[in-house]
């Protein structure tokens, strides 16, 4: 099993250049088979996740060619399966957006039923509402949604929740519905703009999206197109909190400054100087930074995605802060491990108080998620001595090249699976 080790006490400072957009990337994956001539996409991230959905889409038959690491073909004329097994919807739970990629494409798509995951149960009942409201029958059979139309009809959906998959998987399979289709109380999070942008420059006609009405006017044909995903904010929120933690000096390269609005204003607010560029954001954190609350909603607010960074630079901060989360039911399990480090922290509900710390200081702790993962990382990169991360897995699924990005930046960090290397790292360090 592999580890980050991690000698704490440095500043990151320097520049870091921001991959794609994961989440974007996933989803413009799934539609990309909804084409029968080849689509290009760059600008994806090398990262788990996606390398697991580009198996699940050969896995249907359709042409993958990885150009290079951040480059594919996709063409989906040779689909031959509209079955997409549990095995890679257990891996990863976006699979399911190969649901409306092929409901809209073929009418019929079987794909296994996700189940719950770290960070809450995460029901896809609006997905499912708004597949049955464009005409589909859906069906749960051994584990397995089946959805089926002999054709898709245009409607008026208004969404229970905002949900990001939700919007996107009806999106897809309205894009090659009957007549108009428009969607209220919609996720707006920039990926739901890209996959809305990427679908156009394929011939679909999308309106509205990053606003909370969708208007979608089907179209029979997907054609060919060649297309760039969007930066990864999350990505680049995660270096800019590490940047405040360490008391660092960090420009983050390749992002879109207004995805970050939310992130920015909580650095702000804590006492970072920020810079914003064109194309870049400078993060400068100086002296003891001060508490705030902050409460995670979706897009334009906090985003989920970023509470355990927050949390963790927020522990570090004078004061007691409050987080609430208001998205996911399970995301404040790093902070049990935080704890371990001497972070000062009380959750009640789907509130937690945290009152700042000086100093973390190292320990051996693991990575509950994705996004808690990288949160931890960043406290052993702020905290006294060693920490050791286990089950790095979640942190690999969506960073790329993450301890080589921190190491860039200054921080002493290893990727190991030994006590031999363990040992080696330490003898390093002293
Ligand atoms: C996406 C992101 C994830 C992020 C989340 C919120 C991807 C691959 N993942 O997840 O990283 O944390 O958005 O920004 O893009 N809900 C329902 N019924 C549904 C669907 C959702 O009740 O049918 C609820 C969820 O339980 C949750 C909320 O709606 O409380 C938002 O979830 P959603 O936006 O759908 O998240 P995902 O798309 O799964």
């Amino acid at each position: 099993m592999e580890q980050y080790i991690i000698k704490g006490g440095n500043p990151l400072v320097g520049e870091v250049e921001i991959g794609g957009a994961k989440n974007a990337a996933l989803a413009i994956l799934a539609a990309a088979i909804m084409s029968d001539e080849t689509v290009m996409i760059d600008n994806l991230p090398d990262v788990n996740d996606i390398n697991v959905l580009l198996d699940a889409i050969a896995g249907i038959g359709a042409m993958v060619h990885r150009v290079d690491r951040h480059t594919v073909k996709i063409n989906g004329k040779s689909v031959t399966s509209v079955d997409i097994e549990y095995d890679y919807i257990k891996k990863i739970r976006a699979s399911y957006y190969l649901l409306g990629a092929l409901l809209g494409k073929y009418k019929h798509a079987e794909v296994a039923l996700p189940g719950g995951c770290n960070i809450g149960s995460r029901p896809i009942d609006q997905h499912l509402k708004g597949f049955r409201a464009l005409g589909a029958d859906v069906e749960i059979e051994h584990g397995k949604i089946i959805a089926e139309a002999s054709h898709l009809v245009g409607k008026h959906i208004y969404f229970d929740v905002v949900s990001v998959g939700a919007t996107i998987n009806v999106m897809m399979a309205a894009a090659m519905a009957d007549g108009l289709t428009i969607l209220e109380n919609v996720a707006k999070e920039p990926h739901v703009v890209d996959v809305a942008n990427f679908l156009n420059s394929m011939g679909a006609n999308i309106r509205g999206a990053g606003t909370d009405v969708i208007r979608i006017r089907g179209v029979q044909k997907l054609h060919r197109t060649s297309y760039s995903v969007i930066p990864d904010q999350i990505e680049a929120g995660t270096f800019m909190f590490a940047a405040a933690a360490t008391k660092g000096d960090v420009t983050v390269l390749n992002v879109i400054p207004k995805h970050l609005e939310a992130t920015t204003a909580k650095l702000l607010e804590i006492g970072c100087e920020v810079e914003e560029f064109d194309d870049a954001v400078r993060v400068v954190s100086k002296g003891r930074l001060k508490s705030t609350h902050v409460k995670t909603l979706p897009y334009p607010g906090f985003p989920t995605d970023m509470q355990p960074q927050i949390g963790v630079t927020l522990a570090l901060c004078e004061g007691t802060s409050i987080i609430t989360e208001s998205i996911f039911e399970n995301r404040f399990k790093y902070l049990d491990e935080l704890a371990r480090m001497g972070a000062s922290v009380k959750v009640e509900g789907n509130s937690a108080a945290i009152e700042g710390v000086e100093k973390f200081s190292g320990a051996r702790v693991s990575a509950p998620d994705l996004r808690a993962g990288a949160a931890l990382c960043i406290a052993g990169l702020a905290a006294d001595g060693i920490t050791i991360v286990d089950d790095i897995v979640y942190i690999q699924r969506g960073y790329e090249r993450f301890e080589e990005k921190l190491r860039s930046l200054g921080a002493v960090i290893e990727k190991v699976s030994t006590e031999k290397e363990i040992r080696k790292f330490m003898l390093k360090v002293g």
